[in-house]
């Protein structure tokens, strides 16, 4: 067994259980440098008390430029088109405009209209499902389920739909290479790019016709910036959302009394938000910056330091939550962190909790047997730090 004061963390301990290797962590070193799996280091940060004042400390910076001296910053973006506009690279001032034009468009009356059309995404998806009988869970019903939210709450045509949803697989996926992905974002990016001027011609009711109309104090949102909405929603709202229904389903065919209290549940708001906390399907939050030397439990962070806060390992801090390892939907959940905290708080957390509700009552109200398919210990994780993912999940449908 390594050392975690100071030995590699990700290792294949890690990958097996995560849960294992973040609590020792919490315990012995809550705040140190690691190895990434793929190269470069970061601050990892995993006790729930300072993760959540880490969430809301303006010295943790998403834009790299905010660390380098004022006089030595670029007044370019470090990423270049499109993609430097989108909320989660972005600090105060421009981040907290480009949130105001976005948050109203994104109304509670928005996205509650949205249920009715997933709920028919569901059932379709498992219209075809039960004529196959067996299904990989993850491929076949949770990442094409909020694939196909997103379009409809974008206003992606019907046509485009399976060229939309193949680009972002692509871009996500860990087995394309680096041109292939780099391909996909260009492919991605070129398509909302003609989406947008399409939608300004014949505006609709959907979300990029809104974030065109949006303005504030006579400010309204550039072409750009549209484009980067699109693809932020796309890929913060697309791979989450779809951990959280395939590691609920894992969660629920490893436990009887967890089947038994979501099958046929009148209502599955505190299952889900449990199991959001108990989850945590965006593992470590996205990377922040140092943007000057920052003491944490007694170590100092160096500025320019990349810190990463553990979502997973807060929301199973015992000093927070009682048995954290325990699902329990009559808990006191507030304060978890499966959707941030402060300014960045995940703005698609309501639709999130409502495609989790409907996918999990479409499925088990419809197969409420559902069984895995190969033995449970042959399901294994994909190695990512950002997301808690599934690879697989082969189920049966009945009996
Ligand atoms: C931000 C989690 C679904 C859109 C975040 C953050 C987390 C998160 C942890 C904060 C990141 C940070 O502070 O670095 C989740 C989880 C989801 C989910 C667990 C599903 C279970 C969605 C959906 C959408 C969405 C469905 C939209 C369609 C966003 C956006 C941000 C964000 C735009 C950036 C907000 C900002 O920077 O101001 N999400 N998310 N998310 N999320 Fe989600």
């Amino acid at each position: 067994m390594t050392d975690l004061a100071t030995g590699p963390v990700f290792t294949d301990d890690y990958w097996a259980d995560p849960y294992g290797t973040l609590s020792r962590l919490r315990e012995i070193a809550p705040v140190r440098e690691v190895d990434l799996p793929d190269g470069g280091s970061t601050w990892l940060v995993t006790r729930y008390a300072d993760v959540r004042a880490a969430f809301v400390d303006p010295r943790l910076a998403k834009d790299f430029r905010s660390t380098m001296p004022p006089e030595q910053r670029p007044a370019e973006p470090l990423i270049p088109g499109p993609a430097g506009h989108m909320l989660l690279l972005n600090d105060p001032p421009v981040h907290t405009r480009l949130r105001k034009l976005v948050v109203s468009t994104f109304t509670v009356r928005r996205i509650a209209a949205l249920r009715p059309a997933i709920e028919q995404i569901a059932t379709t998806l498992l219209d075809r499902a039960e004529q196959a009988g067996e299904i990989d869970l993850v491929n076949d019903y949770a990442v094409p389920l909020p694939m196909q939210v997103i379009c409809e709450l974008l206003g992606v045509p019907l046509d485009d739909r399976d060229a939309f949803a193949l680009w972002s697989r692509t871009m996500i996926d860990d087995t394309s290479s680096q041109e292939e992905k780099h391909q996909a974002q260009a492919s991605l990016t070129g398509y909302l790019s003609e989406l947008v001027a399409a939608k300004r011609d014949a505006p609709d009711e959907a979300l990029i016709s809104a974030l065109i109309r949006a303005s504030e104090d006579g400010d309204a949102l550039s072409h750009d910036e549209i484009v980067a909405m699109g693809m932020i929603l796309l890929i913060a709202g697309h791979e989450t959302t779809s951990n959280l229904v395939t590691n609920s389903v894992h969660a629920i065919l490893r436990d009887d009394a967890l089947r038994a209290r979501v099958v046929g549940a009148e209502s599955l708001t505190p299952v889900v938000e449990e199991f959001l906390r108990w989850t945590s399907p965006v593992a470590n939050a996205p990377l922040r910056f140092a943007t000057e030397d920052i003491d944490m439990d007694g170590v100092t962070i160096p500025r320019g330091a990349v810190v990463t806060l553990s979502v997973a390992a807060a929301n199973r801090d015992p000093e927070r939550f009682d048995a954290p390892e325990l699902h329990d939907a009559d808990r006191d959940l507030t304060g978890h962190v499966a959707f941030g905290h402060g300014i960045h708080f995940c703005l698609g957390a309501s639709l999130a909790r409502l495609e989790g509700e409907v996918a999990l009552t479409a499925l088990f109200g419809r197969f409420p047997h559902l069984a895995p398919a190969v033995p449970l210990d042959e399901i294994v994780y994909r190695h990512s730090m950002l997301i808690h993912a599934l690879a697989a999940l082969p189920v049966r449908l009945s009996p």
